[in-house]
């Protein structure tokens, strides 16, 4: 059975403008798609979900590039990590729900990119070609949401390092199949219930295509057990 991994990047759960699309956008999949596939939800600010990723887990990571044996201390952090990651990447299809705070995305967020975006697992590294992602035949729908910020406002409103970055981490690991769909402004905006609509219309015609697309990996699973 296909899995939708969600990613929930907003702690405002029953409050959360992009929580609410990234659901709207997952019932629709589920109306227009295959008869059944497994959604897992990842929810960052939760307690406990994210391992730290400070000075042990960071020599592990060095100890990875310099080919040097890691200390039971690291093979501990290195192996936290990892389970991020297995369940990442266990996944065929991804929904991610990311509000903009102070211009990029919630340090949770981050956190998550930072505990398993890995050589070896993630992206390989060649000296002379550069970085390869690792992650093929995925596919992905980020819902971005700002209070302030809307594409085309003046500087003096807010810059977007959010969702540029998300869309280069998503291709940095391999994911080039991603549809970005933005609800913004959701504060500063006269026509909030309007501006919503829009994009729930954007998702509702996302959703026809990602159903179609996880139907396809239900059926290459099943060729491949
Ligand atoms: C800590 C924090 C920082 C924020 N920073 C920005 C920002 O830099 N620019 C902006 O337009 N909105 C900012 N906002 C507003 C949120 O992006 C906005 O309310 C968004 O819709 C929240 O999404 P959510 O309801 O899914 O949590 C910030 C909100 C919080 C809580």
């Amino acid at each position: 059975m296909p899995t939708l991994l969600h990613v929930n990047a907003s702690p405002r759960y029953a409050n959360s403008d992009s929580l609410r699309l990234a659901r709207h956008f997952i019932d629709a999949v589920q109306t227009a798609g295959p008869e059944s596939f497994e959604v897992e939800t990842l929810n960052l600010f939760d307690d406990h979900v994210l391992p730290a990723f400070g000075r042990v887990a960071a020599a592990a990571k060095m100890a990875v590039f310099t080919g040097q044996d890691q200390t039971p201390e690291q093979v501990a952090a290195w192996e936290a990590a990892r389970a991020v990651f297995d369940q990442f990447a266990s996944a065929d299809a991804y929904v991610f729900n990311i509000p903009m705070w102070n211009a990029g995305v919630p340090y949770v967020l981050k956190q998550w990119i930072d505990v398993m975006t890995q050589p070896g697992w993630s992206f390989g590294f060649d000296p002379g070609q550069g970085y390869r992602g690792l992650l093929e035949g995925k596919h992905a729908l980020a819902v971005h949401t700002s209070g302030v910020y809307a594409p085309g406002v003046p500087a003096a409103f807010g810059s977007d390092f959010s969702s540029t970055f998300f869309a280069d981490w998503l291709n940095f690991v391999g994911i080039e199949d991603a549809v970005h769909v933005r609800f913004a402004p959701t504060v500063l905006n006269g026509d909030v219930d309007g501006t919503r609509e829009v994009a729930e219309a954007e998702l509702l015609d996302a959703a026809i295509e990602f159903a179609g697309k996880l139907s396809t990996a239900g059926t290459l699973q099943l060729v491949n057990d």
